[in-house]
């Protein structure tokens, strides 16, 4: 049986990703994970400088999912590359490094200083933080991420995918920018703008007043959208957003998914990728399919 995928050039073991900001940076709950389920990590989103992150609270749980403001706290690229990338490259799995940034050479800058470094194996630009009380996310505009898609294409020849956010009315527009920009994969989705409120205080349950929610409630949406770009574009799509058990991974792969990712699963369950490639060998099994190729884009409809 065959669980290998390609991502670009990418080659995964299998078609698991942990979600950048819910895995930490892969080395700190080792002990506790089968990394041989894990096709690839991708690490807490860094920026140039370090950054404190958003006022507390951060996470708010509710019955279906969680609402997070966390604010890219992260040690900058200095503390990264010091402190972080010498465990990262360790790990017996591929390592996915994200970026983030507030302008272009804020990208620019990271993806440059990181383009050559041992142990790196790709590179996820994250166009789609939430809750960073910014004018505009840049993956809200077609035109801006065709554009940068365009500037970090020309830095680094390791495979790069750009991560979008689900909050657009069209979200092929924003998939179609990423792939002409010259991008080998897309990562959908990122979380949607939530909050809640405590009424017998009358304040927000989040310190930033709202934040990005993910978990269980937001897999149909997350799905729906996978689908839509996954019809529109000929690049890989890493899939996900809710996804807890195999049937929901194996539901992102027939609408279209080459890989899929597990985030707020990975807070209660840092092994849950082993369950999920558990439940979707023996459906590769259930159904006499040999290679994860065959069940791609599989949905009748
Ligand atoms: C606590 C938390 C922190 C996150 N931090 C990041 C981040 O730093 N960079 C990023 O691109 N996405 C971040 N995300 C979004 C996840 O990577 C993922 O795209 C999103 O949660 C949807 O997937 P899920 O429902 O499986 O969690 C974060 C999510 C959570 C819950």
């Amino acid at each position: 049986m065959e669980t290998k995928v390609k991502l670009g050039s990418l080659e995964l073991a299998t078609p698991i990703v942990c979600a950048s900001g819910t895995f930490g940076y892969g080395y700190e709950l080792q002990e506790f994970i089968n990394f041989k389920a894990v096709g690839a990590i991708i690490a807490k989103t860094i920026t140039p400088d370090p950054r404190a992150g958003n006022p507390p609270p951060r996470i708010y749980e509710t019955d279906l999912g969680v609402i997070n403001s966390v604010g890219l706290e992260n040690p900058g690229l200095k503390g990264f590359i010091k402190e972080k990338l010498p465990l990262m490259r360790k790990l017996p799995t591929k390592r996915i490094v994200s970026i983030g940034g507030f302008c272009t050479d804020d990208y620019k800058k990271c993806l440059k200083t990181l383009s050559d470094k041992k142990g790196i194996d790709a590179f996820e630009i994250n166009l789609s933080c939430p809750n960073l009380k910014l004018k505009k996310i840049v993956s809200q505009s077609p035109s801006l991420t065709y554009k940068l898609t365009r500037v970090l294409r020309k830095i680094t020849t390791k495979p790069l995918f750009i991560k979008i956010t689900p909050e657009v009315s069209d979200i092929t527009k924003i998939a179609k920018a990423v792939e002409e920009g010259g991008a080998d994969s897309i990562s959908m989705v990122n979380t949607f703008f939530s909050m809640a409120i405590n009424i017998k205080t009358k304040k927000p349950f989040i310190g930033n007043i709202y934040g990005g929610y993910s978990g269980k409630a937001i897999k149909p949406m997350s799905l729906y959208r996978v689908w839509k770009v996954a019809k529109e574009v000929k690049i890989s799509i890493v899939g996900g957003g809710g996804i807890e058990t195999a049937s929901d991974a194996i539901e992102f792969i027939l609408a279209g998914a080459t890989a899929v990712s597990l985030g707020t699963v990975n807070i209660t369950d840092p092994n849950s990728s082993e369950k999920v490639l558990k439940g979707i060998k023996e459906y590769m099994v259930s159904k006499k399919i040999k290679s994860l190729k065959q069940l791609r884009g599989g949905l009748i409809a």
